[in-house]
C-alpha cells in the first residue's frame, strides 16, 4: 500500500493500524505496518507462522501497546490501556491462545463481568446457568451445557464459548486470531453465519486463518503479511500467488513424491489386539520406511491410538513387537526407550503437551536427559550444540536455543515438538496432526522432512485431520471406525474422496 492509499484507508476505517511496529527482545514481530479494516467487511489476515498476524491483532486489541505508529478508531488515533479498554471501545477479540478460566463454569466464564444482579445488589447465582443457556441458544448453541467448568468441556466447544462471550458483546470491531483452528466443518459453518450476521450489521471483522477455502469463503479483502510487513491487500488473490506473496518464493509441488518402501523392508512395529474406546480388537504392521495413515472422521480412537502406543497410558492388552522382538510399553520410557517417539501437537498448547516456559534446547532434549545426564559436565556443551544442530536442520526461526518455546510462533513450536524425536533418534515415529494451525510453506517443510526420514528407512505412523495430507504423503491409509479399522486404502485407490467415502459409509451404515 501507498503511503497516500494507506492514510486514505485509515480515516475511514472503523479500525487502522498506522506504521505500527513491535519488537520481542532482538524479535522484530511488526516492522511499520499498515492495516485497515472498514465497517461493515470481513477483512483476512494471512501470513506464514511467525508474520505477525496475532501481533497485530494484540496491538488492534488492546492486549499489547505498539513500541512505535498509533491504532486508530474511526480515523482517530487512541491509546488503548488494556482489553477492558478495548471493549469500551467496541473492540472485542478472540485471541489465538483461549483465555477461559478453567476452574470457572461455561456460564460464568461468557457472562463475566454482566452477571445477573438484583437491583443494586449481589450476583443471581442461580439465573447463571439459565442466562447463560438462553444465551447461548440465541446464537444456536445448544449442545453446551452452562454448568459445565471450562476444562471439562472439549476443545472445540471452550473455543466456541469463547467465541459467543465476544459477539454477545456485539462489538463493532470484532478481531478473530485463528478462531477455526480446532473447530470441525459444521462449527466453522455457525461461526461464519455469525460473522456474516455482524458485518451485515456493520461490524468491522478481522479474521486470521491458514486454511485459504475459508478465506474465500469468508474474506471481502486480503492483506498478506511477511516478516512483521504488509505485502499487499486485495480484493481476490488466487492461492499460489498468495502463497508466493507470502513466502517470497514458490512451492512448486506442496507434496513431495514418496520415497519407495523397499519389498524386503523389515516390520518394525506390529500391533495385535489393541482395543480403542471398548471396540473390537484392532491390528496392523508398520514397515521401515514406511508411512502408514490413520484416518476416519474425528473421535474414532486416533489419539487413544498414539497416545497408546507410546504408553500414556499404554494401550489395554494390546500385544506390541518392536523390531521384531515383544515389547511391553508401560510408560512412556518404555516407548522411548524401544526407539519410539511422538510428536503430537497439544490439543491445548497452553495447557499439555510442550512446556511452554522452558527453553527450545530443554524441549529438544527432554526425552535424551538421561543419555546426556550420563556424560555429566560435557552435558551443557553437547545439549546446546546439539539443539543448535537441530535448530539449523528444520530452520526453527527462533532467537536461539535459550528462548522460552512459549514465545515461539505455532509453526515453529511445532518443528520443535519434531525435533526432538530427530535428536532422540528415534527409528519409529508417532505423528498426530503435526501441521495444524501451520502455514503452507512450514507444511511443505514438514513433508519433505517426512519424505526424508521415510527415505532413511523411519518408519512413520501418520494421522492428520487434513484427508489431502493422507492422500498424498501415505504409502497405505487406514480409515478408523468405532475403534475398529474399516477400509484399508492402498493406490490407486488411495484419493481424499475415497477417504472420506469409506468413512462416512460406515457412519452412515453404524
Ligand atoms: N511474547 C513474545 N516473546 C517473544 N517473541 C514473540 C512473542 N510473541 C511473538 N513473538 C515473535 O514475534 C513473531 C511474530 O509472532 P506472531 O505470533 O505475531 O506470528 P503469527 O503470524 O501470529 O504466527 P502463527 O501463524 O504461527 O500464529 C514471531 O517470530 C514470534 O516468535
Ligand atoms: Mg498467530
Amino acid at each position: 500500500m501507498s503511503a497516500a492509499a494507506a492514510a486514505a484507508a485509515e480515516s475511514v476505517a472503523a479500525v487502522a493500524a498506522r506504521e505500527v511496529s513491535k519488537a520481542f527482545g532482538g524479535v522484530q514481530a511488526l516492522r511499520s505496518a499498515p492495516f485497515a479494516a472498514a465497517a461493515g467487511e470481513v477483512h483476512a489476515l494471512v501470513g506464514e507462522n511467525g508474520a505477525g498476524k496475532s501481533t497485530l491483532i494484540k496491538l488492534l486489541g488492546g492486549r499489547l501497546p505498539p513500541d512505535s505508529g498509533a491504532i486508530l478508531l474511526g480515523g482517530t488515533p487512541v491509546r488503548l490501556s488494556g482489553t477492558a479498554d478495548a471493549a469500551r471501545h467496541g473492540i472485542g477479540t478472540v485471541f489465538q491462545e483461549l483465555t477461559l478460566l478453567p476452574w470457572m463454569t461455561v456460564a460464568e466464564n461468557l457472562l463475566i463481568g454482566r452477571e445477573p444482579r438484583r437491583a443494586l445488589g449481589p450476583i443471581r447465582r442461580g439465573a447463571m446457568a439459565p442466562r447463560a443457556e438462553a444465551v447461548l441458544a440465541g446464537l444456536g448453541i445448544t449442545h453446551i451445557d452452562p454448568r459445565a467448568l471450562a476444562s471439562e468441556i472439549s476443545l472445540a466447544e471452550r473455543q466456541i464459548v469463547e467465541i459467543a462471550r465476544v459477539i454477545i458483546r456485539r462489538p463493532h470491531i470484532l478481531l478473530l486470531d485463528e478462531p477455526t483452528s480446532s473447530l470441525v466443518e459444521r462449527e466453522v459453518a455457525w461461526l461464519f453465519a455469525r460473522i456474516r450476521d455482524l458485518s451485515a450489521a456493520g461490524t468491522a471483522v478481522v479474521f486470521t486463518s491458514h486454511r485459504w477455502n475459508e478465506i474465500t469463503s469468508i474474506a471481502d479483502r486480503i492483506t498478506i503479511f511477511r516478516n512483521g510487513a504488509e505485502v499487499g491487500t486485495f480484493d481476490a488473490i488466487d492461492e499460489d500467488e498468495a502463497i508466493t506473496l507470502m513466502t517470497g518464493r514458490r512451492v512448486e509441488a506442496l507434496y513431495p513424491p514418496l520415497p519407495p518402501v523397499p519389498a524386503d523392508a523389515p516390520a518394525v512395529l506390529e500391533v495385535a489386539n489393541a482395543s480403542l474406546d471398548g471396540g473390537s480388537e484392532l491390528g496392523f504392521s508398520l514397515a521401515a520406511g514406511e508411512i502408514l495413515g490413520i484416518g476416519g472422521l474425528a473421535g474414532q480412537g486416533h489419539r487413544e491410538l498414539f497416545l497408546g502406543l507410546f504408553g500414556a497410558p499404554p494401550l489395554p492388552r494390546a500385544r506390541v513387537t518392536v523390531g521384531g522382538a515383544r515389547t511391553t510399553i508401560a510408560r512412556p520410557a518404555d516407548a522411548i526407550h524401544a526407539g519410539l517417539g511422538i510428536a503430537l501437537v497439544p490439543e491445548d498448547r497452553k495447557g499439555e503437551g510442550l512446556l511452554l516456559p522452558l527453553s527450545v534446547r530443554d524441549n529438544l532434549t527432554l526425552p535424551i536427559l538421561g543419555r546426556l545426564s550420563r556424560l555429566g559436565v560435557i552435558r551443557g556443551a553437547a545439549e546446546r550444540r546439539m539443539s543448535r544442530e537441530i535448530i539449523a536442520r528444520l530452520g526453527i526461526r527462533t532467537p536461539g536455543p535459550a528462548q522460552p518455546v512459549g514465545a515461539l510462533s505455532g509453526g515453529n513450536q511445532q518443528k520443535v515438538l519434531l525435533g526432538r524425536w530427530l535428536l532422540a533418534d528415534s527409528r519409529i515415529l508417532l505423528f498426530y496432526d503435526v501441521t495444524r494451525g501451520v502455514d503452507v510453506a512450514t507444511k511443505h517443510e514438514i513433508y519433505e522432512l517426512m519424505m526424508r526420514l521415510a527415505g532413511e528407512g523411519r518408519a512413520i505412523l501418520f494421522y492428520s485431520s487434513d484427508t489431502e495430507e493422507l492422500a498424498h504423503l501415505c504409502h497405505r491409509v487406514l480409515v478408523l471406525r468405532g475403534g475398529r479399522i474399516a477400509t484399508e486404502l492402498r493406490p490407486p485407490d488411495l484419493a481424499a474422496e475415497a477417504i472420506v467415502a469409506a468413512a462416512m459409509r460406515d457412519a452412515d451404515a453404524g
